[in-house]
């Protein structure tokens, strides 16, 4: 069996889930990305703002030194932020902290250097602090620093320190959403492309089976093919179960070709070895001895030509006959044919009539098969109809074809007959056929011919009123 993971099942799930992965992960990211990007810059834009109006509103009592006035902004502007006020001097020393902690001394956040040292007048910038009322947690922090002017000089930074962490915490959130949103879209795809992958490799293993079943001789499961609809896999099983179909058929004929083969052979033998051991036991009477050699000798000629036919249908089979084309005078070639066969239309006293039509009618073909082929047909027509019949053979041109009938008076074929009168070794009457020292090999070795030149060979007939086998040639095959 197939390990579980190189199976196409598990390749097809590897596919959908790499490419939904694939997919939705970037798209996640770049979409926690900008949300993380626009609540955060909000949040800056607003803060800033605001320091910046503090350190509007502080300048002119931090020119005064007015501590006072400077402790009261600073409190009331950390409540209303909600965050910690420290005002400091240009030096970088505490003048006030909303806190009450950090007074007099010095602070080196470089947001703070960046405003003193003249490069910016405003900054901001990221920490993570101990929350100590938070029970020493460490939390995301803003520190927003501005500088406070008046009249036109430098007079000290005001600066925010503000926890930011619930921005943080909905990022980390939204996160965490968008990882278990992944996971559920990937377990559904897993089970969705299981089930698909379920409904197109489940043909292909049917598939597998019935070719393995087939591999040890049993060529009669066919794939069911209702539930795969109209597909591609739907259209190779009905491809293979028309496969499957012909390899029965070949097998069956080929089964009952075996034994009709042996049986043929086997009639002849042992009638010959009853024959002779029938002499061997009595010797003396040479009248019988002569009967029985002179059966003998008949039944060795059907066996050479029930060999022979054998011969020439399995080279035919084995490989591609190949026919020896020239122009064929249609018209010589029946006479021909006719003139050796009267001799046994004769002895059942059949009258043979040929209609021709006036004017040449040759084609290119085989003449030697040809004339087999005909000689076949015409022969079984005199030998299917009985005394006194009539045989007829008509043939014409019609486009680029040759039509060749022939007609007969005799026994006829039944519908169901008619399928198989070009099967080897069918015959309709054993017992009628065995008289007449049929072996069922004609038919099909016409049958072979005929499509061998290109054409066609089909039969018509009325029980008890006659037949009529019509061959089509191409006059250029
Ligand atoms: N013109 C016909 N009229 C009635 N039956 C026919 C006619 N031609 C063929 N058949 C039937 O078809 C069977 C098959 O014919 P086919 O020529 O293959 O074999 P055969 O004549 O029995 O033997 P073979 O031709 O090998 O000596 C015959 O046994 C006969 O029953
Ligand atoms: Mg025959």
């Amino acid at each position: 069996m197939l390990k579980p993971f190189r199976s196409i099942r598990w390749r097809l799930v590897a596919i959908y889930l790499l490419i939904v992965l694939l997919a939705m992960g970037t798209l996640s990211v770049v979409i926690t990305m900008l949300v993380e990007d626009s609540l955060i810059q909000e949040r800056i834009e607003q803060q800033q703002a605001q320091v910046d109006r503090l350190a509007l509103d502080a300048s002119a009592y931090m020119y005064r030194a007015d501590a006072e006035q400077l402790y009261r902004l600073a409190v009331e502007q950390a409540e209303t932020l909600g965050g910690r006020v420290v005002l400091l001097s240009m030096g970088g020393i505490v003048q006030v902290d909303s806190a009450s902690r950090l007074n007099g001394q010095a602070i080196g956040y470089s947001e703070v250097l960046d405003v003193i040292g003249m490069e910016k007048t405003n900054a901001y910038g990221f920490h993570r602090v101990t929350d100590v009322s938070a029970g020493g947690e460490k939390n995301w922090a803003v520190y927003y620093t501005a500088r406070m002017t008046y009249r036109n000089s430098p007079v000290g930074v005001a600066l925010l320190s503000v926890s930011i962490q619930d921005v943080m915490d909905k990022i980390h959130n939204l996160r965490v959403e968008i990882v278990i949103f992944l996971l559920a879209v990937c377990l559904a795809v897993g089970f969705i492309s299981f089930i698909i992958s379920e409904i197109i490799v489940k043909p292909i293993l049917e598939m597998t089976r019935v070719i393995r079943n087939m591999a040890q001789g049993d060529f009669t499961r066919r794939i069911k093919i209702g539930r795969f609809g109209h597909s591609e896999i739907s259209d190779m099983a009905r491809a293979f179960n028309g496969m499957s179909e012909q390899l029965s058929n070949l097998e069956q004929s080929r089964n009952e070709f075996v034994a009709n083969a042996s049986h043929e052979l086997k009639t002849p033998l042992s009638s010959m070895k009853i024959m002779i051991q029938t002499l061997l036991l009595q010797p003396a009477d040479p009248e019988m001895t002569h009967e029985f050699l002179s059966d003998v000798d008949q039944e060795i000629d059907r066996l050479n030509n029930i060999i022979n036919d054998l011969l020439s249908l399995a080279k035919a089979d084995a490989s591609h006959v190949e026919n020896r084309l020239s122009r064929v005078n249609l018209k010589d070639l029946l006479q021909a044919t006719l003139h050796n066969l009267e001799p046994l239309a004769q002895r059942k006293q059949i009258d043979m009539e040929m209609v021709l039509p006036e004017g040449e009618l040759t084609l290119q073909s085989d003449p030697i098969r040809l004339q087999q082929a005909i000689s076949n047909i015409i022969d079984n027509a005199i030998k299917y109809t009985p005394e006194q019949g009539s045989v007829r053979i008509e043939a014409a041109q019609q486009g680029a074809r040759i039509v060749i009938w022939v007609q007969d008076t005799g026994y006829g074929i039944s519908p169901e007959d008619q399928k198989h009168i070009f099967d080897r070794f069918y015959r309709v009457d054993k017992a009628r056929s065995r008289a007449t020292g049929g072996t069922g090999l004609g038919l099909a070795i016409v049958k072979q011919i005929i499509t061998g030149l290109g054409g066609s060979i089909r039969v018509e007939s009325q029980e008890g009123e006659g037949s009529t086998f019509t061959v089509e040639l191409p006059i250029e095959p």
